[in-house]
């Protein structure tokens, strides 16, 4: 078993890594909320696969629990369900004291994480994430959301969980895509600000493909202990946290011109690639660690470009640009993006002009 701890000052949490962790979550419940009831929201894919698991483990420990089932996919995050969830919650007499539990991925997280801290002016929750993408990045460092229909994530909180429980087993029941997408977000890492951690992910992309169980709990391991140093840091995103958005500023763009029918990490692989190319244009980043990222995207067989995600789009740079300007990382009217000088070594920026967008997106269509 591994385990980080992330303090925040006023809170401290922990985050628990190991295979098989699902049936003792109740015995952790027990510890630390006593006779506290759970709530469990899942989605309709990851209740087939391990609610029953969850369940069985709180009945054996006598504790009284509730379970949700919401649609899979990113639909799920609206005001809509969000209310239709929340009605329920509070005619089974949720209190104040009880407990949330997200089991499922970044979608059933974010949305879990933001009801609780409204339901009842906030209501503690755990985070039992299930996908590789909310292992390595959504379930830690306290993000809710859910999307508007003017784009992804702008309403939210920060609001920090009780606990995060990875079960590492979970990832063997993910779709080649659906694991390759979340890969995405652990480059990321490496990219920000831990070359030697690419370079162990390019010597291992073999072993992370193939899923073997130490690989991937290292791989797991690095990136939360990565994510939760800058969240202790910046916890509001008002400096390094904005770090983690690399990619994301074309990801959000590229997901809305695409009615979010593809997975959110498949659109990081892109998006990153886009900023490692904006990079190079702007003389920040060298042409050879672009080309880097780029073999290594390719080795682990995620989309480089957006007619990979879309051969049948027709994609159009002011499209995009203009759906990026309604992203929230837009401050005094200039969006802020992303850039690296090198893998490693990134940094925000304000200098990056519409032209030198477009460039870009035309060149990696
Ligand atoms: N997913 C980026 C962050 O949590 O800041």
């Amino acid at each position: 078993m591994k385990k980080i701890n992330i303090n925040l000052g006023y809170k401290k949490y922990s985050i628990i890594i190991d295979k098989g962790i699902l049936s003792s979550i109740s015995s952790a419940h027990k510890l630390k909320f006593a006779n506290s009831k759970a709530f469990i929201i899942t989605d309709k894919n990851v209740s087939k696969l391990y609610l029953k698991t969850v369940i069985d483990s709180f009945n054996k420990k006598k504790i009284h629990c509730f379970n949700y089932t919401i649609s899979a996919g990113e639909k799920s995050k609206s005001f809509q369900v969000l209310q239709k969830l929340s009605n329920k919650i509070l005619k089974d007499k949720i209190s104040r004291t009880d407990i949330i539990y997200a089991l499922g991925g970044g979608i059933v997280g974010d949305l879990a994480g933001f009801l609780s801290s409204i339901i009842l002016r906030g209501v503690r929750y755990v985070q039992i994430p299930t996908t590789l993408l909310s292992q390595v990045d959504s379930s830690v460092g306290g993000k809710t959301a859910i999307n508007t229909s003017v784009g992804k994530n702008l309403i939210g909180t920060f609001c920090q969980p009780e606990f995060v429980y990875i079960d590492t087993n979970t990832l063997k029941s993910l779709s080649r895509q659906e694991y390759l997408a979340g890969y995405a977000e652990v480059i990321k890492y490496g990219v920000i600000n831990d070359k030697a951690f690419f370079n162990w992910l390019n010597l291992n992309y073999k072993k992370i493909k193939n899923r073997n169980n130490s690989t991937i709990n290292e791989l797991i391991y690095r990136c939360c202990k990565n994510k939760a140093n800058i969240v202790a840091d910046d916890e509001r995103e008002s400096g390094k946290r904005m770090l983690l958005n690399l990619g994301h500023t074309f990801a959000h763009a590229i997901e809305a011109e695409l009615n979010f029918s593809i997975k959110h990490g498949q659109a990081v692989a892109v998006g990153i690639l886009m900023s490692l190319h904006l990079s190079v244009t702007l003389g920040c980043s060298n042409t050879q660690d672009f080309l880097r990222v780029l073999e290594h995207l390719k080795k682990m067989s995620l989309p480089t470009k957006l007619k990979d995600l879309s051969s049948k789009k027709n994609w159009a740079a002011k499209n995009l640009i203009n759906k990026m300007q309604n992203d929230k990382k837009i401050i005094n009217n200039k969006l802020k993006f992303i850039l690296c000088k090198g893998i490693g070594n990134a940094f925000i920026s304000d200098k990056v002009t519409s032209a030198n967008i477009i460039k870009t997106i035309n060149l990696l269509t």
